[in-house]
C-alpha cells in the first residue's frame, strides 16, 4: 500500500466517525495523557481501530485520539485533536510511523501542532519538575526526516525553514505561564534516537554542544508539521536530570512518577495556552 492509501484510509475511517474538524492538534508525552481529560464531549477512538495507524509499545502511551474542544467559564477552545500517546522512532525504525498522526492531524485540517515530551535536564539550572519552552532543537539522529518526506528531492535541509518552532504559539505558552505564575524554563532540546538513555560523556557532550534537554521524541513531527505549514509550539517535562546530573539509575517508571508529579500544573499551561490560540 503508498504512504497516500494509508492515509487515505486512517482519514476515512476517523471522519466516519467526528462530527468536527480539528483546528489544533495536540500531542501528550510521557505519562501526560491525562489532560486529555479536560476535554467537554469527547470522541474517542482507540488507535488500534483505525487502518494503518501506528501502534505505540511504550508504558503510559495509550494510543487514543481524542476529539473535542475545551470549555472553561465563557472561553471555548477551537476544535483540538489530542493524541494520547505517541510512537517513538526506536519502536519501529520507521520516521512515516513517527509522523503518521501528523499527517492525519493535517489531513484533517489541524493549522496548529503543540507537542509535548518528557526529557533529561542537561542545564544544571534546570531542576526535576521543570517546564521547558522548546525554543530550538539539535537533531542528533542525523536521520534528516526532512530528506525522508521528500523523497524526490535529495538536496532539502533543514536549513530551508528558518525556524520550525512558532513565535506566537511559544508566547503564547510565555504568556500561559505568566498568568498562571509558573516557572517556565527555554531552551534547546536534542533528539536522540534512543532507546537506552544516554551515559555521563554522551550528556557533557550534549551540554558542551549547548542542549539543554534530551529525549527521544518530538523533533520528527516538529520538522513534518512545520513544513506542512502548521504553526508549531512545543513543550518539554523535565522529568529528570540527564545522566550524570543526578543520583542513580534512570528508568522509564520514573519519568511516569515525575510526570504524575506536575501533571497539574502542566494541564493548567496547556489549557491555558490552547484558549489563546485563535485562527
Ligand atoms: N534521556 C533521554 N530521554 C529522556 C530522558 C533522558 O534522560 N528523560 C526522559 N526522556
Amino acid at each position: 500500500m503508498t504512504d497516500n492509501s494509508r492515509l487515505e484510509k486512517a482519514i476515512t475511517h476517523i471522519t466516519s466517525r467526528i462530527t468536527q474538524r480539528p483546528a489544533v492538534a495536540v500531542v501528550l508525552g510521557s505519562g501526560l495523557g491525562d489532560f486529555a481529560d479536560r476535554v467537554v464531549d469527547p470522541i474517542e477512538i482507540t488507535a488500534s481501530s483505525i487502518p494503518s495507524y501506528p501502534i505505540s509499545s511504550v508504558a503510559g502511551h495509550e494510543g487514543k485520539l481524542i476529539f473535542g474542544k475545551l470549555k472553561t467559564g465563557t472561553k471555548e477552545s477551537l476544535p483540538l485533536l489530542i493524541f494520547k500517546g505517541r510512537v517513538h522512532f526506536f519502536e519501529t525504525n520507521d520516521l512515516k510511523a513517527t509522523t503518521f498522526p501528523i499527517s492525519v492531524a493535517k489531513a484533517l485540517g489541524a493549522r496548529f501542532l503543540l507537542a509535548t515530551n518528557a526529557a533529561g535536564g542537561i542545564n544544571p539550572a534546570f531542576s526535576e519538575g521543570d517546564l521547558m519552552l522548546i525554543e530550538d532543537f539539535m537533531d542528533l539522529s542525523f536521520l534528516n526526516p526532512h530528506q525522508e518526506n521528500h523523497s524526490s528531492t535529495t538536496t532539502l535541509f533543514h536549513a530551508s525553514v528558518p525556524h520550525y518552532l512558532d513565535k506566537q504559539i511559544s508566547g503564547y505558552i510565555t504568556d500561559a505561564s505568566a498568568v498562571l505564575g509558573i516557572t517556565l524554563r527555554r531552551g534547546t532540546y536534542c533528539w536522540l534516537k534512543g532507546p537506552s538513555y544516554e551515559t555521563k560523556a554522551e550528556i557533557e557532550m550534549l551540554r558542551r554542544l549547548g542542549a539543554d534537554a534530551v529525549g527521544m521524541s518530538t523533533v520528527p513531527e516538529v520538522i513534518l508539521a512545520t513544513e506542512l505549514g502548521m504553526r508549531t509550539g512545543a513543550i518539554s517535562l523535565i522529568s529528570n536530570m540527564a545522566a550524570g546530573l543526578s543520583e542513580g539509575r534512570l528508568s522509564h517508571e520514573e519519568v511516569a512518577v515525575a510526570a504524575g508529579r506536575v501533571k497539574e500544573i502542566f494541564t493548567a499551561l496547556l489549557e491555558e495556552t490552547i484558549l489563546r490560540i485563535k485562527d
